[in-house]
């Protein structure tokens, strides 16, 4: 049982969240790693303060957060973007819903913005900060790498065409600052290094903010609302499955505490999801072997990339064994009996309960006869906890109440952040 209190580095978070982006995607893989290292790198040259720097960090790490779908990551990769606002401020919109992370969004906002000698100091009539100039430098030295060739034949190449944009596209100071930098191979081969995540950490120093359970939860939801945004179809899952998950654990008698855990998990068990092509969640019809077995991936995501953050293995317990069966033949781990804990029988149960509940928009939640009759005849087989069934049978009113609040609640918070965005 968990009784450890929460102490999260907000770092590692933001990394974990950084790998998740990165499953959207194969060919962008390490591209925020990338960006936050080059970023964090002139802005020390330049002589930051490691405040700032941290700030910077953290908006390299999520940057293209607003570029969920696999197309549009792959088209932030291009060097000259053609609407790059789009992704910028549907980032920003993200990033923002976590108190902890308002100047982050800030910076995430105009990272595309050109310097056009000076103009580019302010935006829609607002101030441009300046790290997000530095950002912006970053980026477009990262997309600059061909990671298939050796580093050191390419630097003359990305010297000259960061030169030539000084002053249109980039601050000039920064360009000065990275092309000094540009002399240190070590600065090079760090950029393209297999081990980015550790040189990353190294770079943090002593001010990094660590997460209680408030904050974490604050950055979990987005964590939910990346992986739901995807895809109309779940919209609002993971919500759905974190309310019923904590409402379950507390009916089968776990402690308060344990109960706000579960719900972190529920927020986090498809996070694998974002190697999912919208396709595959989407298609109307069967699934191919080879889409079912893409589909089979997303808890073994799930596992690998909380499994990365100090003091989440109960979390990511709970949230990644949610497809065991008692029976052992579930997936991915073919786990059996007493090795799945209370926790991801729960997570099973709620996974299962808000997928045949939840309203989808090519059909409507099942009723409680049929969900419960389905539950039923999945727990006769062992696939999911009988006695967790029964009490969804004994309290379905109070826990589809929660499941709907839940998700109606955050439904009519992405209508909020939607609006005036086609405008943007
Ligand atoms: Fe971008
Ligand atoms: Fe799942
Ligand atoms: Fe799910």
């Amino acid at each position: 049982m968990f009784t450890k209190p929460l102490n999260v580095p907000l770092i590692e978070m933001s990394m974990c969240l950084s790998n998740a982006l990165d499953l959207v995607s194969s060919r962008v893989v390490d591209h925020h790693k990338r960006v936050a290292y080059i970023a964090c790198s002139i802005a020390a040259e330049m002589g930051m303060p490691e405040d700032e720097r941290e700030v910077l960090m953290l908006a390299g790490l999520l940057h293209d957060i607003g570029a969920i779908s696999a197309r549009d990551r792959i088209e932030t990769l291009q060097f000259e973007l053609e609407n790059p606002d789009f992704h910028a401020e549907l980032g920003y919109r993200f990033i923002r819903t976590f108190d902890l992370f308002l100047d982050v969004a800030q910076l995430v906002r105009f990272h595309h913005v050109p310097w056009d000698n000076g103009r580019g100091g302010s935006r829609l009539g607002q101030p441009v900060p300046d790290s997000s100039h530095v950002l912006h430098l970053a980026d477009r030295i990262a997309v600059l790498i061909d990671k298939k060739r050796e580093i050191l034949c390419q630097t003359d190449r990305i010297k000259k065409a960061i030169r030539c944009g000084s002053g249109s596209k980039f601050v000039p100071e920064y360009v000065d600052a990275f092309i000094r930098l540009s002399e240190k191979e070590s600065f090079w081969f760090d950029t393209v290094s297999p081990a980015i995540s550790d040189i990353l950490k190294a770079m943090t120093g002593t001010s990094s903010i660590v997460l209680t359970y408030d904050l974490l939860h604050g950055m979990i939801k987005l964590f939910g609302r990346i992986i739901d945004f995807r895809s109309r179809f779940t919209a609002t899952h993971s919500s759905g499955v974190a309310a019923t998950a904590s409402a379950l654990a507390r009916m089968a008698g776990m402690k308060r505490s344990d109960c706000d855990v579960m719900r972190i998990a529920g927020y986090l068990h498809d996070l694998g999801k974002l190697a999912v092509p919208a396709e595959i969640l989407e298609k109307p019809g069967r699934l191919s072997v080879a889409e079912t077995n893409i589909v089979k991936n997303h808890p073994y995501h799930t596992y690998r990339i909380i499994g990365t953050v100090r003091g989440l293995d109960t979390i990511n317990q709970w949230a990644s064994l949610h497809h065991e069966c008692i029976d052992g033949r579930g997936y991915p781990f073919h786990h059996c009996g007493d090795e799945i804990s209370l926790g991801s029988r729960i997570m099973a149960v709620a996974d299962v309960f808000t997928a045949l509940s939840e309203d989808r928009p090519y059909r409507p939640g099942m009723s409680r006869h049929d969900a419960l009759q389905t539950m039923q005849t999945m727990a006769g087989r062992s696939a999911l906890d009988g006695d967790l069934v029964s009490l969804v049978g004994r309290r379905y009113g109070e826990i589809n109440a929660m499941r709907v609040a839940s998700q109606t609640e955050e439904s009519g918070e992405y209508e909020e952040f939607g609006a005036g965005l086609s405008q943007a």
